[in-house]
């Protein structure tokens, strides 16, 4: 809800309340929900701006940086006037979030240039979030070049206070980072034309009140910065990052900055739930926001590019045996591509590889039963191919300069709309040819070289942004059954620009259940679990060399979209009676674990997740011991989101003894692992990770 009250507009989620005085650019108060917004007033002067004041002497980091038609680069804007509306503006060009939700329109208005700058905030009440937005309107008589404009400035008390980040690297996405904030600037970024592995734009800002979330509709460089300053003010900023970045505007011309989202909880926990409501209710769309998602098995660990079409019938005959419904072929089976220095942009056939073409092969693979899905990398370009030799000009490269190759692969130039145009094109035919139902889109490197003829360096990056979001949004909307995969060489990508397209996102090219733990900790900490792609692989681990039992593998996917990725053609009798058990049982708890509340679970050397039904009559937990050493106490666990005064009956998975117990016990009590339920034919089982799964029923209210 939103609602005006004199100078002061409060617009109140279920849970938490933030008041603005526009008058003064002031967030006057963001929290815990108050009753009585008659304190206003008291806490009012703060100089906690929304907007900064650089010609009143603010020099923190400031949410506008401009070159103004004035010549100077200050500005001061000035209030003008508020509007709520039922309607939320449109975000030119970028994803935005959806649904029901009313919106607070501020316009300030920056005196001698007439610059105006818009702030939108969309109250979303049941998920507690409320999503931000800004748009720098060039109404002076002269271009202006905009240097910078952030979507949320939020500045809070200066308390103890530290940064949570979700920072990495390919192979180890999203481990959960924390860094003291004490005096001065804390930047987490991305220059790198993606979101990135190394630091994902979701940020928790935590101090002696609470947690502030904060997150980006964005796929491209951002910054999120946090300013301790001499005011004793937490200056937070989250938005596009101004590496590199100046836009020009003509008269009348308008920038409209990503849209961001704001959320405050007291907890870790509680903060991860809003999120995670958030992202399930007003970021995915389509036909498979609420549906279950379909287990899947894909070849690239099987075979990688070592396939012709006996094998992958052989592994899809394997998957359909053991239940599995969707198969999926992974890179290798275009153009001439043996590996990966050639065919990129040849999004034809490879008849050899396929047996007659991809319309053949997806025919042969829905005659076993199984749905048919298919890898792409729409935005690469390879030397070696076709496309390279017909248009060299469809590459990111800068004129007389040698590239900077990664993977042996250039960037296609989506800033130009002719490029735009051949990807639609040749994607959207593959799609065609194959009735593909699942879509991985890869994207395996960053941008170097950014160049585009008759783009002014400083729009490159956005400029691509922008072609980038009319491909995928052409393409998903004339496909709107495909269920859509995001994948950047892993996890190099996962934001929430990216889940506006795709239902869900490939989490990590490491799949090594250990290293797992950390990477989908941190990855479900902002987003839900049915967004997470999460693989069972070959045992001996491909990135670690690590062994890892396909129970222990089983148990960490299921916090996760399950998915298969090795050659179940090759597996025993034995190995492949076990994966069938597995996906049966995934099948029948499945809306459970995708739609569940997902809470992690973490205490010393041991940790996982717990999934609990909406009305708390069932969870499944997994719990993984990660250190073991002789003669130490039995490690310990403690569950979470159950219902305090009903009782449980609680069983590990693949044992018959069944225990009761209190939720209140289950929560607050250390459960010793291994004890009451000896689990140690699973352990055994399960090599270097020692995982359990807790199955969890309500007998009693
Ligand atoms: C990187 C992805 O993350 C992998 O899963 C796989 O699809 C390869 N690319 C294929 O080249």
């Amino acid at each position: 809800m939103i609602r005006r009250k004199g100078q002061f507009y409060i617009l109140e989620t279920e849970h938490t309340t933030l008041i603005l005085k526009p008058e003064t650019a002031e967030c006057v108060y963001y929290g815990r929900k108050i009753r009585f917004c008659g304190i206003a007033e008291l806490l009012a002067g703060s100089e906690r701006r929304i907007v900064s004041q650089p010609w009143r002497g603010d020099f923190t980091e400031q949410n506008v940086l401009l070159y103004n038609a004035d010549g100077g680069f200050t500005y001061d804007f000035v209030y003008s006037k508020g509007k709520i509306s039922a309607e939320k503006p449109e975000i030119a060009g970028l994803p935005s979030s959806y649904g029901e939700g009313k919106t607070l329109e501020l316009k300030f208005v920056d005196g001698p240039t007439k610059v105006c700058l818009y702030q939108y905030y969309t109250v979303y009440e049941n998920s507690d979030v409320i999503a931000v937005s800004a748009q720098l309107v060039n109404q002076s008589k002269k271009e202006i070049r905009l240097r910078r404009l952030m979507s949320i400035q939020l500045d809070l008390p200066r308390e103890e206070a530290e940064v949570i980040s979700f920072r990495g690297v390919w192979g180890r996405e999203r481990h959960r980072t924390v860094q003291p904030i004490t005096k001065g600037i804390y930047i987490c970024d991305s220059k790198k034309g993606m979101s990135s592995h190394e630091c994902n734009p979701f940020v928790i800002l935590k101090n002696g009140t609470g947690l502030y979330g904060f997150n980006l509709l964005y796929s491209g460089n951002h910054a999120e910065i946090f300013e301790s300053d001499e005011r004793g003010r937490i200056r937070a900023l989250t938005g596009m990052s101004d590496y590199m970045f100046e836009w020009k505007l003509a008269p009348t011309e308008s920038f409209c900055a990503p849209e961001a989202v704001l959320c405050y909880a007291e907890s870790e926990d509680e903060l991860s739930e809003r999120m995670h409501a958030f992202v399930r209710e007003h970021i995915v769309r389509g036909k498979w926001k609420n549906r279950e998602r379909p287990v899947l098995v894909n070849n690239w660990e099987g075979t990688y590019f070592n396939f012709d079409e006996k094998k992958i019938l052989s592994i899809a005959a394997a998957a359909k045996e053991v239940g599995a419904e969707l198969f999926v072929l992974d890179d290798g089976w275009f153009g001439k591509r043996n590996d990966d220095r050639s065919s990129l942009g040849d999004w034809y056939d490879n008849v050899e590889k396929t047996g007659g073409g991809l319309a053949s092969l997806a025919g042969k693979i829905r005659d076993l039963g199984l749905a048919f899905g298919i890898w792409v990398e729409p935005e690469m370009i390879s030397e070696d191919s076709d496309l390279y030799r017909s248009h060299p000009n469809f590459a990111m490269k800068i004129p007389g300069r040698e590239p900077w190759r990664i993977r042996n692969q250039l960037v296609l130039n989506l800033a130009d709309e002719r490029v735009q145009n051949y990807v639609v094109r040749a994607i959207g035919d593959v799609l065609s040819r194959s009735g593909a139902a699942y879509v991985k889109w890869d994207f395996n490197r960053h941008f170097t070289d950014c160049f585009g003829k008759g783009i002014v360096g400083g729009e490159y990056f956005h400029r691509y942004l922008l072609g980038y979001y009319k491909v995928v949004s052409k393409l998903t909307k004339k496909f709107p059954s495909v269920l859509f995969e995001g994948c950047a060489s892993g996890g190099g990508r996962f934001d929430l620009g990216n889940l506006c397209y795709f239902q869900q996102y490939w989490t990590s090219d490491d799949t090594d259940a250990r290293e797992r733990l950390a990477i989908q900790a941190g990855t479900a900490c902002g987003y839900p679990q049915n967004t997470m792609g999460a693989h069972v692989s070959a045992q001996v681990n491909h990135q670690t060399g690590r062994r890892n039992s396909f129970a222990a593998q089983f148990n960490v996917a299921c916090g996760g979209v399950l998915g298969y990725e090795l050659d179940l053609s090759a597996l025993t009798e034995t190995e492949r009676a076990v994966i069938k058990e597995q996906i049966a049982f995934y099948k029948d708890k499945r809306k459970l674990l995708q739609f569940g509340k997902q809470f992690r679970l973490q205490a010393p050397r041991a940790e996982g997740f717990i999934t609990v039904s909406a009305d708390q009559s069932e969870a499944i937990a997994v719990v993984n011991v990660t250190e073991t050493h002789p003669n130490e106490p039995l490690p310990f666990i403690r569950f979470k989101g159950l219902n305090e005064s009903a009782v449980y009956s609680v069983s590990v998975r693949g044992r018959t003894e069944t225990v009761l117990a209190g939720g209140d016990v289950l929560m607050r009590g250390a459960i010793p692992l291994f004890g009451v339920f000896d689990t140690e034919p699973v352990q055994r089982e399960c090599g270097g990770l020692f995982s359990s799964m807790y199955i969890l029923k309500k007998v009693k209210a």
